[in-house]
């Protein structure tokens, strides 16, 4: 992942190429860890999609040619529910139906889990993600790639009413939009900056925290809209920006006032991770949901 942050975002071309890279080495290491050979695997599963399609196709292959030299079979998996479903890795696990708010890098959804294997996105963003959201206006601060941790970090110390920012409220019941954020974000620093040159640095903490807020708060009043219209009080979060620490701890305030049951993923199971892809993969097997050789990657796989 360095690379991403030497050039300041993830370029499709590296990426992939880091991929080809790590595979070998990566998969040797988990065999290692679990304590198994590769003769005692008895499936191989891998992300089908949503992506980034170089990167998507490194796993791909890689699990067809694991899975014909090893004569076992191949698992597809959608990225975005393997977020949701990061949730059954361990206790306490939700009940079917709940409500998850999944926030990564590339999506923003609210999805009704009816059950593992049955979910339905009910609202999304329009344009950039919850996470794109935080990571822009690190870039725009100076922060290095992957913003949302840093902007976290710095929001800790920072008074989140410091500064307001506009909640883009859009069509659709439970959507999000979040470009008109990062457009106001770049006015007001632009402005400011031309008024002090030494702006943001005066004031990172306050910026950061509040846009943290204005983030935070765009997501929860969807989350609570989505709540209440499907009478549905088990809530969950997922993905990248479920690793927020405003963002956990404003979900547990509103449980708590709302009385939700709210389920908050430990932290190495929000950001990308394969333990959530075998949980996935795990449902799959018992409904033998199992992919042909033929199988290419999908960059938009929907849920
Ligand atoms: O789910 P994820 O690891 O990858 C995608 O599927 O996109 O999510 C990555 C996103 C990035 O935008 C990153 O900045 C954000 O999650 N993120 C955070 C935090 N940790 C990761 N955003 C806010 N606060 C965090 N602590
Ligand atoms: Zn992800």
């Amino acid at each position: 992942q360095t690379v991403h942050t030497e050039w300041g975002g993830v370029v499709p071309e590296l990426a992939s190429r880091a991929h080809q890279q790590h595979i070998m080495p990566v998969v040797h290491q988990a065999l290692k860890k679990a304590g198994i050979t590769k003769n005692e695997l008895n499936a191989i599963a891998t992300t089908l999609g949503p992506g980034l399609l170089g990167s998507l196709a490194v796993g791909v292959s890689f699990a067809k040619g694991m899975a014909q030299a090893l004569n076992i079979s191949l698992i597809t998996v959608n990225h975005m529910q393997a977020h949701v479903l990061a949730h059954f890795i361990d206790e306490p696990k939700p009940k079917p139906p709940f409500l998850c708010l999944t926030v990564s890098g590339g999506h923003t959804q609210i999805v009704r889990v009816n059950s593992p294997l049955d979910m339905q996105v009910v609202g999304e963003t329009l344009d950039d993600a919850a996470g794109e959201a935080f990571d822009k206006t690190a870039k725009m601060l100076g922060l290095p790639y992957p913003g949302g941790p840093h902007v976290d970090r710095l929001a800790k110390q920072g008074n989140p009413l410091a500064f307001k920012f506009p909640i883009s409220r859009v069509k659709g019941a439970f959507n999000f939009s979040f470009s008109g954020l990062k457009t106001a974000i770049l006015y007001f620093l632009r402005q400011n900056k031309a008024k002090n040159p030494q702006f943001i640095k005066e004031n990172l903490a306050d910026i950061c925290a509040s846009v943290q807020h204005t983030i935070i708060k765009t997501l929860l009043l969807q989350l609570e809209k989505a709540a209440v219209h499907f009478r549905i009080n088990q809530i969950a979060i997922a993905g990248g920006v479920s690793a927020n620490s405003g963002l956990r701890k404003k979900v547990r305030e509103l449980g708590e006032e709302k009385g939700w049951e709210v389920y908050i993923p430990q932290f190495q199971y929000c950001t990308d991770n394969a333990g959530m892809i075998a949980m996935t993969a795990h449902f799959q097997y018992l409904a033998k949901d199992f992919a042909a050789l033929d199988v290419t990657p999908q960059p938009r796989f929907k849920i």
